[in-house]
């Protein structure tokens, strides 16, 4: 007898199978000529995944770059319509965080989704102190987080953040009472649950000991992947799902660059040493073989892009992963939110990771100051 789950499971396949090819047919941003069939409106259910108790899309929506990062600040009114197509396609999973504008995301999201409150599990981020729009350094001393998570929820138009995250870590506050604070919160039903980003692995031991941690977040992709060597076996050993940030190395991965792209000087990509010249030509080796994998995964019903193997890739590695791609462009939220109807057998995961390790990485994932008191 058929579930509702295999039938849900089924429709989203079928669908996103639509949705890739109508981009495959028209999209501008990968170079093709025709425009873009109109996929389906109707509401999709992505496959689910958990973080501690929230059930969300395997697949969320970083919500970063809407308020600038590697563009300029984009308009309110685009960004609510493209956030309301994510969720009309089946993502439930939003990555904010104060310091993304600073407050610009976090507004944008709270307009878009507060018709939504109940369908959708939103993520925000504290641990910086500013004046006016300028950060001035880190702050977690639990009355400051205190006070950021009342202007959080009141910038998201909700009454509990179902995860908020350490952002970085402050090294004036030790990070048990950063914990014991957000534990507070939770108890006080402001907070779902506890997150940290870009932590050693003894900050996020000592936190979990205090108050269980749901999610860690960090920069993982096929190109940056330093956290397979010890914070995501930790995260297994505790319990504690992996939220990929970048994972799509800032678009690297997509092919949507070549080897004469310069980053704008005025953008953060300008600054990251995955992107200086060198290492960029030398990375493009690894688009190639997402090129290659995303033409031999192509079927003549299911085109597949560079984009959608970098991110089935991820969701193929752990299921405790629930990466959360950046877009400003529908497009690309499109394209990406099928990644999640592609699947690898053991045996082309096993041929994928054998040519992957063949590539070596040149480059790192940023300057190293950026580093310091994890
Ligand atoms: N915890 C942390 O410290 C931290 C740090 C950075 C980011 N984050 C979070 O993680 C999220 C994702 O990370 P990220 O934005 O840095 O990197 P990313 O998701 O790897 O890449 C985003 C970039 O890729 C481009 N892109 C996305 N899909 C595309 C597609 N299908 N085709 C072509 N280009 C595409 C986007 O441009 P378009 O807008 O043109 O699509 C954007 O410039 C952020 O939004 C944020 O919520 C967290």
């Amino acid at each position: 007898m058929e579930t509702s789950t295999s039938h849900n499971r089924r429709e989203f396949l079928q669908r996103s199978a639509l949705l890739t090819a109508g981009l495959a047919l028209g999209g501008a941003s990968v170079g093709r000529a025709t425009a873009p069939a109109r996929p389906s409106t109707s509401v999709l259910s992505a496959p689910k995944r958990k973080i501690g108790t929230l059930d969300v899309s395997a697949l969320g929506l970083g919500c970063m770059s809407m308020a600038g990062v590697y563009n300029a600040p984009q308009p309110k009114a685009a960004m609510v319509k493209l956030i309301r197509q994510a969720v009309e396609h089946g993502l439930t999973f939003f990555d904010t965080a104060e310091v993304y504008g600073p407050f610009y995301s976090e507004e944008i999201v709270g307009e878009a989704l507060a018709p939504f409150r109940n369908q959708v599990q939103i993520a925000s981020k504290f641990g910086f102190r500013f004046q006016g729009d300028q950060v001035t350094g880190k702050d977690s001393s639990p009355p400051h987080l205190r006070r950021a998570v009342e202007g959080m929820l009141q910038r998201l138009k909700i009454e509990t953040l179902d995860l908020c995250y350490l952002h970085r870590m402050d090294p004036n506050t030790p990070i048990e009472e950063i914990a014991g604070a957000v534990g507070d919160l939770i108890r006080e039903g402001k907070v779902r649950n506890f997150g940290l980003s870009e932590v050693s692995p003894d900050t996020l031991r000592r936190a979990h000991a205090v108050q269980p941690v749901a999610a860690l977040q960090s920069e993982y992709s096929m190109l940056e992947r330093v956290m397979e060597l010890d914070m995501i076996p930790l995260c297994e050993e505790l319990g504690i799902a992996f939220v990929p940030w970048g994972p799509l190395c800032r678009g690297m991965l997509t092919g949507r660059f070549d080897k004469n792209y310069v980053p704008d000087a005025q953008y953060r990509r300008a600054g990251v040493p995955y992107f200086t010249p060198e290492a960029l030509e030398a990375n493009l080796n690894l688009v190639d073989l997402l090129k290659r994998w995303a033409a031999k995964k192509t079927s003549t019903s299911v085109p597949v892009t560079p984009a959608q193997i970098a991110l089935a890739w991820l969701l193929a590695q752990t299921p405790f992963i629930v990466p959360i791609p950046g877009t400003t462009n529908p497009d690309h939220l499109l394209e990406n939110i099928g990644a999640m109807g592609l699947t690898f057998t053991p045996a082309e995961l096993q041929t994928l990771r054998t040519e992957i390790e063949q590539i070596p990485t040149v480059g790192f994932r940023a300057p190293a100051s950026v580093f310091q008191d994890l």
